[in-house]
């Protein structure tokens, strides 16, 4: 203990161990280097650096990554946040290339919750939800109560408030899909209950496996873990896949089966470059209505599915906007699910306006439309080119495999490293692929997590990267790293 230590209330020592226990790779120790890094290189001190520019290639945030905003989304936004710009309409429209539509939509959305300075309801405004539930009608073929429907801070909004309500105590648990996106550990770590990891499977794509997944839960029930929910990303953060929707339906069948509720974490719906994207409403629909559930024994499924304003062609992370759709839950429970979100009053109101614009964005014969298609088609076809450079110069790099870019913003390859490589990282008291992302960072500025940050199986090598970045020139550099690395550390 420090002097000043000792006349504070709080140290290190009688915080809460759980949030010290958390783990959270995407924000973590290379994460911190890169940005000391960037403020060396802003301060025009590059001091011996071999690079000049940092990409953080670590973290799914396309704005920060050169995304541009949609034009319509920031227009109806602009408006809500100044609404004394609608004190002179004509001149939005004669000097500013505002639509008719978007002061459409500003003056709507300004209805419905009257300015975006004041809280809305809890699980979000009345005419936000009805929005969604349209919107997921029209994606599924299946009706939607807005009632069902909750607004949140993000999608993590809503996966902290659900798994509040599912851990019941340290023994709870959930099965979580390894690799994972590490807000599903890290909130169960601060909540002291139990991830129950299953495998995904790399060598299919990255796709589910159930049998990994029953005999995780077997294990898991042994141990005395009393196991409540299964969590399912779908497109896959790291990993990209996209799941058919008979995987979707093997695990609700699974679900229904063991009695968990499903998680389906939707966000990179939109980010789908081979096949299509199903829902987990849908394919739960679909088996609901089919034949196998004749007796009925699907019905009673509990499914809570989760989307957001920050992936997609969107990318509006730093607005924090998201909802949760809850499916077959017991009302006692969704009252206690609302109390527990009107304890933190309402997701950022300008956030949910935001998702309101997602979901019902203008359409054929709106005057915003030409432009909102032609800037969501430019982003959407980038991402896929980039995703398939970074996919083809994976391919090359020796000692790499990588899946094929399916989805999500992510590619998640596989790299063999060599025992020398494996000592010099056991010197620095780092795991293999931590050593291999710390080198790459310290060798060209771009910043990726480790695959030991997300999870994944013994013996196995990865890290993941985001495409969101601009440009090729950093995928050389990456491709020129891995050369050297791999000279320098030849057995
Ligand atoms: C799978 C997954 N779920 C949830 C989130 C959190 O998104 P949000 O910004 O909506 O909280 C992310 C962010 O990267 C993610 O990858």
């Amino acid at each position: 203990m420090t002097a000043t230590t000792r006349l504070r209330s709080l140290h290190i020592g009688n915080i809460n161990p759980h949030v010290k226990k958390a783990k959270y790779a995407v924000r973590g120790e290379l994460a911190v280097r890169s940005e000391q890094y960037r403020a060396q290189l802003r301060k025009g001190d590059s001091g011996n650096l071999p690079f000049d520019t940092i990409v953080a290639a670590n973290i799914g945030n396309p704005q920060q990554l050169d995304q541009q905003p949609i034009t319509f989304f920031r227009q109806v936004a602009s408006i809500l946040e100044n609404p004394a710009l609608l004190k002179n309409e004509d001149a939005l429209i004669k000097y500013m290339g505002y639509k008719k539509d978007v002061v459409e939509r500003a003056k709507w959305l300004l209805k419905e919750v009257k300015s975006v300075g004041a809280y809305s309801q809890s699980h979000g405004a009345p005419g936000i939800k009805e929005s969604i539930a349209k919107f997921i009608e029209q994606r599924d073929g299946y009706p939607s109560d807005p009632a069902n429907i909750y607004l949140s801070n993000g999608a993590s909004g809503g996966v902290n408030t659900l798994l509040h309500i599912i851990c019941h105590s340290h023994e709870t648990g959930v099965l979580v899909p390894i690799p994972q996106y590490p807000l599903y550990t890290a909130t169960l770590s601060v909540l002291n209950a139990r991830c129950v990891p299953y495998f995904l499977e790399e060598h299919k794509a990255w796709g589910t496996n159930l049998e990994e997944i029953k005999s995780a839960l077997a294990t898991a029930r042994e141990e005395g873990t009393d196991v409540r929910a299964i969590v399912v990303i779908n497109p896959g953060n790291p990993t990209g896949a996209s799941l058919s929707e008979e995987d979707i339906q093997e695990v609700l069948k699974f679900a229904a089966e063991e009695k968990l509720v499903v998680m389906a974490d939707e966000v990179y719906q939109t980010n789908v470059f081979m096949g299509k994207f199903v829902s987990f409403k849908k394919g739960l629909r679909d088996l609901q209505k089919s034949d196998a559930n004749k007796d009925g024994k699907y019905d009673h499924i509990e499914l809570a599915s989760l989307h957001s304003i920050s992936k997609g062609m969107v990318g509006e992370c730093g607005h924090r906007g998201g909802y949760f759709e809850l499916i077959g839950f017991d009302q006692e429970v969704q009252d206690q699910i609302y109390k527990f979100i009107s304890i933190q009053l309402c997701p950022p109101v300008i956030g949910q306006c935001f998702v309101e614009m997602m979901v019902n964005p203008p359409k054929e014969g709106d005057e915003s439309y030409e432009l909102y298609k032609k800037e969501y088609d430019g982003i959407f076809n980038g991402l896929r080119e980039r995703a398939y450079a970074l996919w083809e110069a994976f391919k090359e790099m020796e000692g790499v495999e990588c899946q094929d870019p399916q989805g999500a913003m992510y590619l998640f390859p596989t790299i063999k490293l060599s025992q020398k490589a494996i000592a010099a990282a056991e010197k620095e008291d780092r795991q293999p692929d931590d050593f291999y992302s710390h080198r790459l960072l310290d060798a060209t500025g771009v910043c990726v997590v480790p695959g030991s940050g997300f999870g994944q199986k013994e013996g196995t090598l990865h890290f993941r990267t985001t495409f969101l970045a601009p440009g090729t020139d950093w995928v050389g550099r990456i491709t020129k790293f891995h050369k050297e690395f791999m000279d320098e550390f030849r057995d």
